[in-house]
């Protein structure tokens, strides 16, 4: 391993494996993003918001989520959420008042991350975390919260009900 691979923190390694235990047996996309966000919420230091958005009719909607309510529709290419989809990336906000479109929901959360979730080779929705500290999370962050999502998609077992 080289000094500028990537290291997952220690939170996220045991945030992984703990989720992989609570979502073991269970293949119900709606069940294990809910049961994710819950467990994920305390986990995380310094996180108000964490959850789901999925693709449904190109446009992203709101799925379960621990935090404050938070806008439904999202659609494609706006947003942090829907410039990740769009731009098929992890996005890593330092500061969402210098992101331009930033959809505010919470309006405490200063700093966000979104995920892409791929899932049979396209895009199905997105994990999104969001704090009230402006620049909490960097590369690091952004390679454990990877991880998750995958432990989620990984989860499905290659069950995905939902539209296109
Ligand atoms: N900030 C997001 C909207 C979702 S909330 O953060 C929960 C965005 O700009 O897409």
């Amino acid at each position: 391993m080289t000094v500028s691979e990537p290291v997952m923190k220690g939170t996220y390694r045991d945030l992984v494996v703990a989720v992989r235990g609570l979502l073991d047996g269970e293949h119900d996309y709606i069940a294990n993003a809910a049961n994710l966000a819950a467990y994920a919420i305390d986990v995380l230091p310094e996180v108000n918001w964490i959850g789901f958005y999925f693709v449904r009719n190109n446009e992203l909607v709101v799925g379960p989520f621990a935090g404050k309510p938070a806008c439904t529709r999202i659609a494609i290419g706006t947003g942090v959420c829907g410039t990740a989809v769009a731009q098929e990336k992890t996005l890593v906000v330092e500061d969402v008042h210098q992101f331009d479109g930033h959809i505010a929901c919470d309006p405490l959360s200063r700093s966000e991350v979104v995920v892409p979730l791929w899932h049979g080779g396209r895009i199905i929705g997105v994990l999104d975390v969001d704090s009230p500290v402006a620049g909490r999370f960097d590369d690091q962050d952004a390679a454990g919260l990877e991880a998750l999502a995958e432990v989620y998609v990984s989860s499905l077992a290659g069950q995905w009900p939902g539209p296109a």
